[in-house]
């Protein structure tokens, strides 16, 4: 008789992924396929909906056939997904109205200007972010306002609104054949709209953005039922029990299911998390308030982040727009050229500063430089600069939790760079954690989904699913550390005193 398995899809800002788990929470198959970053224009990014959800059709069917597996095998399928990203569509057509606007679009700085008033943190106490353009919020606003006639179908009630996880459940379900229109509490919590201590759309606020509620999808937990997968589907009849988004999914892979656990995701951008529990705590230091995860009807586990817009896609940038490398991967022996960073310092504030600062009018700066410095000393700050934001949303988390961190567990696709891990950890002075299972994204998704069906009985059987591979261990000298980190401060100064 063959395995029982759940499946995640993982649908992120480079690709969808579909990952098939046994029940030791090993991978057992993975399809995967990158999509279309469309940049129309300096600070836009967008993704096209229809490519996302072919994908993520596509991968689906990639992971079951390498495995062999049929659906009967497949006890639940869990959904995980690049955050804030928002899709508005025609449910009577199914067809978007406008491409995705993906997180690290800037162009709706103008809208977050207007609503804010000179107060970027008036709906803080409420929702747990400042106004920002990362969240999808205000994504929807511009749609409403620059898309025609998208204001009077939304009034007549014919678009909805979600972020990829509903945009492929949705899709998964039916689409405009009764698809489900649901997203879970972690999705929900970044949009700039849900109240944190009710888990509910805030009125008030969706007047204030002039978003119709009937766009909105149902809130819901984040273990539990959200739908069947449609008879269209490869995977028909399979129950949807799981949704996270994909950072919250990360921490519940790495099973930091209990206040004062944390993880640090190494993606296109790098996202910490610290779970504070059922307390919803707010931040003195440029940290969010976000919910972590709630399963069932168990209390609500909260949490706060540090979220840094670039750190993978800089090294994308260095392959794609400099040519210095031929791939990601490769930036690793690029940067063991060279003994050290030469002097530079690259801030890469491609999208504004994220946390701590939450400086939209940052960019990007390459400092320190002589004609003594080469590629490899630029690939070194690259990568160097990935573990200088960590050690400043550390220190953010450090300063609201009132203790210091003793160990940070990552995860994510730069968790391979040895290098970088090392820095990480010399920097910190506290020792960087890697699991066995890396792809701790999908994992979260997959538990949650398989929470729900009784394929694991609790939390403790999946604590006991994570293992350690690997540790590095803080090396570095204590004066050459403080020196590196005071420089790379100065070098940040620099991108905040940049107008353009
Ligand atoms: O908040 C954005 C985050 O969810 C995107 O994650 O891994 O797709 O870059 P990732």
């Amino acid at each position: 008789m063959a395995d029982d398995y759940v499946i995640a899809i993982d649908q992120g800002t480079t690709s969808t992924r579909a990952i098939l788990f046994d029940h030791a929470g090993s991978i057992v198959s993975t399809g995967q396929l990158e999509h279309e970053q469309i940049f129309p224009q300096a600070g836009w990014v967008e993704h096209d909906p229809k490519e996302i959800w072919n994908n993520a059709r596509e991968v689906i069917g990639q992971a079951l056939s390498k495995a062999n597996v049929t659906r009967h095998n497949v006890k639940a399928i869990g959904i995980t997904n690049q955050r804030e990203t928002a899709v508005v569509w025609d449910k009577t057509t199914g067809e978007p109205v406008y491409n995705a606007i993906v997180w690290q679009d800037t162009r709706t700085q103008k809208i977050v200007d207007r609503l804010a008033d000179g107060d970027v943190e008036r709906y803080k106490a409420k929702v747990g972010l400042p106004l920002a353009t990362y969240f999808s919020g205000t994504k929807i606003v511009w749609i409403l306002e620059n898309v025609e006639g998208a204001r009077e179908k939304a009034e007549a009630g014919d678009l909805l609104f979600g972020t990829t996880d509903t945009w492929v459940l949705w899709n998964l379900t039916g689409g405009v054949d009764g698809g489900v229109h649901a997203t879970d509490v972690t999705n929900a919590s970044r949009t700039l709209f849900m109240d944190l201590e009710t888990l509910s759309w805030d009125e008030s606020i969706l007047a204030d953005f002039g978003v119709p509620a009937s766009m909105l999808p149902e809130i819901k937990s984040s273990s539990g039922e959200f739908g069947v997968a449609s008879d269209a589907s490869l995977l028909r009849e399979t129950p949807i029990t799981g949704i996270l988004g994909d950072q919250q999914a990360a921490t519940f892979g790495q099973a930091a299911f209990d206040k004062g656990e944390a993880k640090n995701t190494y993606g296109t951008g790098n996202f910490l998390i610290f779970n504070t529990g059922e307390e919803i705590v707010h931040s003195k230091n440029g940290l969010l308030t976000t919910v972590g995860y709630k399963i069932g009807d168990e209390p609500t586990h909260y949490a706060l982040e540090g979220s840094i817009a670039v750190t993978g896609s800089l090294i994308q940038w260095l392959r794609d727009n400099l040519g210095i490398i031929d791939s990601a991967p490769a930036v690793e022996q690029l940067a063991t050229s060279v003994d050290d960073n030469g002097g530079a310092y690259f801030v890469p504030a491609f999208s504004g500063l994220f946390a701590p600062y939450w400086r939209p009018d940052a960019r990007g700066a390459l400092v320190g430089l002589t004609r003594y410095v080469n590629k490899g000393h630029i690939a070194r700050a690259a990568l160097e600069s990935t573990a200088f934001q960590t050690a400043e949303v550390v220190d953010a988390v450090n300063a609201d939790s009132g203790v210091d961190l003793t160990e940070l567990k990552v995860d994510g696709g730069m968790v391979a760079n040895d290098l970088l891990m090392q820095f990480q950890a010399d920097i910190l002075r506290v020792a960087v954690v890697r699991p066995v299972v890396a792809e701790t994204t999908a994992l979260g998704a997959a538990y949650a989904a398989g929470l729900a069906v009784g394929f694991w009985g609790g939390l403790d059987d999946l604590r006991k699913n994570w293992q350690e591979d690997k540790r590095w261990e803080p090396q570095l000298d204590e004066a050459e550390r403080e020196r590196t980190y005071r420089n790379w401060k100065k070098a940040v100064q620099k991108t905040l005193d940049w107008v353009d």
